[in-house]
C-alpha cells in the first residue's frame, strides 16, 4: 500500500507524516510531497524512526513521482487561516493548488482513494471531481473531503459536557465542513441533553476551527488535531483497502444528493472506496432545522467550487 501526502512539510502535512509512520501496516510506502525545499529532510527524519514503513520526500514543482502507483492520496497542500478568516476566504488560493495536484493524480494515478483536506473543503472537493472529470477518470466512490475533524471534536466536546471517556464516543456529522453546514447528531450520541446543552455544543462544534485559529493568534489552524484526524481516515481506507469489513466513517462525498450534490454523511468503506452511503437515522427538530438552515450555504458553497475553472 503506497500513501502520498501533498502538502507533506505543512503543519498538518508533518503531523499526519508522523503518525502514518509510526501507525501504518508494516510493508507500507509513505510518499510526501511539498513545494517546499524541506520536504526530502522531513521524510529523512521520518526514516529513522523504527517501523516497517518506507519514507520518501520529493519537492519541486512537479508532484508526479511521489504520486506514481500511489493507492491513496491526501491532500493539505494551501493556504490555511488566520484570525477573522472564514474558510470560505481561503478559497481564491487554494482552488488553483487542489485543481492543479488533482490533475497530476488523474495523470499519474487515476485509480487512487483522494482524500481532501484542503480547505474550503465544500468547495475544493466539487473543483477535485470536476478536474476528474473532464479528465475522463472520476469516479464518485473514490473521492473524499476529509471531515473527521468534525467528528473528534463533537466526541471530545460530548465527553468533556459529560465527564466521560471521550474514546467511548462516536458522534455522527452530516452536512459539510464550515460554520452552520456542521450538523452534528448529538442525538445519536448515546447521551441525553437539554436543549441548551444541545444549542450550545453544537454552536462550540461548528466554531472549533475557529477556536484553535483564535487560540494560535496568527500561527495558523488546527494541525495536530487534523493530523490525527486524517490519520484515522487514512487508516479507515487502508483497512477497507485491504477487506476489512464494516469500515465506517462520515465523510463529505458526492452521495445520493437529495439534499445537496456534495454531502457529509457515513459511509461503508470497501476496496474501492465506498461500497456503501448509509442513512444517517431519523434527525430531531433542532437537527432537522439546523440542517434546512445549512442548505442554502452548503449548495452556494458547491456552485462556487464547480463553477470554478
Ligand atoms: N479538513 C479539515 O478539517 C481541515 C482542518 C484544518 C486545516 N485544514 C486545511 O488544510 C490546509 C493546510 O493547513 P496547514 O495548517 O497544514 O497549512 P500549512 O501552511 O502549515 O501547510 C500547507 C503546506 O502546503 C504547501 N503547499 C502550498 N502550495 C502547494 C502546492 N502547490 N503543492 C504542494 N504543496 C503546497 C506549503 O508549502 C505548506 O507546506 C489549509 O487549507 C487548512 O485550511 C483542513
Amino acid at each position: 500500500m503506497k500513501i502520498a501526502i501533498l502538502g507533506a512539510a505543512g503543519g498538518i502535512g508533518q503531523a499526519l507524516g508522523l503518525l502514518l509512520k509510526t501507525q501504518l501496516p508494516a510493508g507500507s510506502e509513505l510518499s510526501l510531497y511539498d513545494i517546499a525545499p524541506l520536504t526530502p529532510g522531513v521524510a529523512v527524519d521520518l526514516s529513522h524512526i523504527p517501523t516497517a514503513v518506507k519514507v520518501t520526500g520529493f519537492s519541486g514543482e512537479d508532484p508526479s513521482l511521489a504520486l506514481k502507483n500511489a493507492d491513496i492520496v491526501l491532500i493539505s497542500a494551501g493556504v490555511a487561516r488566520k484570525p477573522g478568516m472564514a474558510r470560505a476566504d481561503l478559497f481564491n488560493v487554494n482552488a488553483g493548488i487542489v485543481k492543479n495536484l488533482v490533475a497530476s493524480c488523474a495523470d499519474t494515478c487515476p485509480k487512487a482513494l483522494i482524500g481532501i483536506i484542503t480547505n474550503p473543503v465544500n468547495a475544493t472537493v466539487p473543483i477535485a471531481a470536476g478536474v476528474l472529470k473532464d479528465m475522463g477518470v472520476y469516479d464518485s466512490a473514490r473521492l473524499f473531503g476529509v471531515t473527521t475533524l468534525d467528528i473528534i471534536r463533537s466526541n471530545t466536546f460530548v465527553a468533556e459536557t459529560k465527564g466521560l471517556n471521550p474514546e467511548d464516543f462516536e458522534v455522527p456529522v452530516i452536512g459539510g465542513h464550515s460554520g452552520i453546514t456542521i450538523l452534528p447528531l448529538l442525538s445519536q450520541s448515546g447521551c441525553e441533553f437539554t436543549e441548551e446543552e444541545t444549542a450550545a455544543l453544537t454552536t462550540r462544534i461548528q466554531n472549533a476551527g475557529t477556536e484553535v485559529v483564535e487560540a494560535k493568534a496568527g500561527g495558523g489552524s488546527a494541525t495536530l488535531s487534523m493530523g490525527y484526524a486524517g490519520a484515522r481516515f487514512c487508516l479507515s481506507l487502508v483497512r477497507a483497502l485491504n477487506g476489512e469489513d464494516n469500515v465506517i466513517e462520515c465523510t463529505y462525498i458526492e452521495g445520493p444528493g437529495d439534499k445537496a450534490r456534495f454531502f457529509a454523511q457515513p459511509v461503508l468503506l470497501g476496496k474501492g472506496g465506498v461500497e456503501k452511503v448509509l442513512d444517517y437515522g431519523d434527525l430531531t427538530a433542532f437537527e432537522g432545522a439546523g440542517l434546512n438552515g445549512a442548505l442554502d450555504t452548503l449548495n452556494s458553497d458547491i456552485s462556487s467550487g464547480e463553477l470554478f475553472k
